[in-house]
């Protein structure tokens, strides 16, 4: 018995090539801060809204901030530090703000590394999407969307049934989607469907995994996922079903909204445990993890709890 565990010891820690069977367990994803003019979120020069780190750390993972107006160097290096990146929600530009800037070198590593066999995630949620779709066709492509303030169910696409997002979900749930309005709105912009079928360089990238229909009738793409490459995108905000709680805003909160959002942070933070950066010393990753700065609570926004920087 002892013999067999001595054996098993020296084959995974010896055969690097073994690696693709083990999992990172202490998975440390990135938020990207944003700058802001709401007058609500002007306790800092820039934010991280606590729902977003909330979601990911419900999935057993922890959470470092991105800072803006970083060097590209310090932005590497936190790259090979961290297990995945989340691009969160907002309202800056998708090509000239601090926050697309930074994004848009985490996105240009991130494929270089999947390419050279480094599995390194990204997510985005809501603005975060429209930042994936504007760095990949390499333009801003947005359509102006009545979708503010309001939930919808999702549109799946043939696609989604085999999809890595969604084809481990329980079939309950599966069905649930489509019917019961699980996904909660709020954007003034969107990607049309039309467009994305029209542009090759998004059709080459991802798979639409869900559309919906915005109150004048326009069909956007809900949910995406990279074909190749792990990236993946949601225009509606799986966070809020847990973690925001505006009675006049349209926060999903029912059983299955719940088991959606959660079963979303799962995908993602076990997408972060394919990858093994990790930071040079366990000082620097203490310096750099979200504990390091407390949340403000900010009743007046929908955000509730926001860290600033
Ligand atoms: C980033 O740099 C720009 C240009 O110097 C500056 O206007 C902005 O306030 C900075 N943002 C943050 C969050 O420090
Ligand atoms: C769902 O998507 C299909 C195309 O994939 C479209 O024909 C249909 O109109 C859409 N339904 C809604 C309610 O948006």
């Amino acid at each position: 018995m002892a013999q067999t565990a001595a054996l098993f010891l020296i084959l995974f820690g010896c055969c690097s090539g073994l690696r693709m069977l083990q999992i990172n367990q202490r998975p440390i994803i990135g938020i990207l801060a944003q700058e802001s003019d709401d007058p609500d979120l002007q306790y800092g020069k820039s934010y991280i809204a606590a729902p977003y780190v909330k979601y990911l750390e419900s999935a057993g993972c922890r959470v470092v901030p991105i800072r803006l107006n970083l060097t590209r160097d310090e932005y590497e290096r936190i790259f090979y530090s961290i297990n995945g990146i989340l691009f969160p929600g907002g309202a800056v530009d998708l090509e000239t703000s601090s926050f697309a800037k930074a994004a848009k070198i985490f996105y240009d590593l991130a494929l270089k590394a999947f390419d050279a066999g480094d599995y390194f995630p990204i997510w985005g949620t809501c603005l975060g999407l429209q930042l994936l779709v504007t760095l990949t066709a390499e333009k801003d492509l947005l359509v102006n969307t009545d979708t503010e303030n309001i939930a919808l169910p999702l549109n799946l696409t043939t696609a989604a049934a085999s999809s890595k997002m969604f084809q481990n979900f329980p079939p309950d749930l599966y069905k649930a989607m489509s019917v019961e309005p699980l996904s909660a709105n709020f954007h003034h912009f969107s990607v049309a469907v039309q467009t994305f079928l029209e542009n090759e360089k998004l059709n080459k990238f991802y798979s639409i995994l869900s559309t919906d229909t915005d109150r004048k009738g326009v069909q956007f793409v809900s949910t995406m996922e990279g074909i190749r490459y792990p990236v993946y995108g949601v225009q509606w905000h799986p966070e809020t079903s847990r973690f925001q709680w505006k009675p006049d805003m349209a926060f999903p909160h029912s059983p299955n909204a719940v088991q959606l959002s959660f079963l979303l942070a799962d995908f993602f933070v076990n997408e972060a445990r394919k990858n093994f950066h990790h930071f040079p010393s366990p000082e620097e990753e203490k310096a750099a993890l979200i504990y390091n700065y407390n949340p403000q609570y900010v009743p007046a926004s929908s955000y509730i709890q926001v860290y600033f920087f």
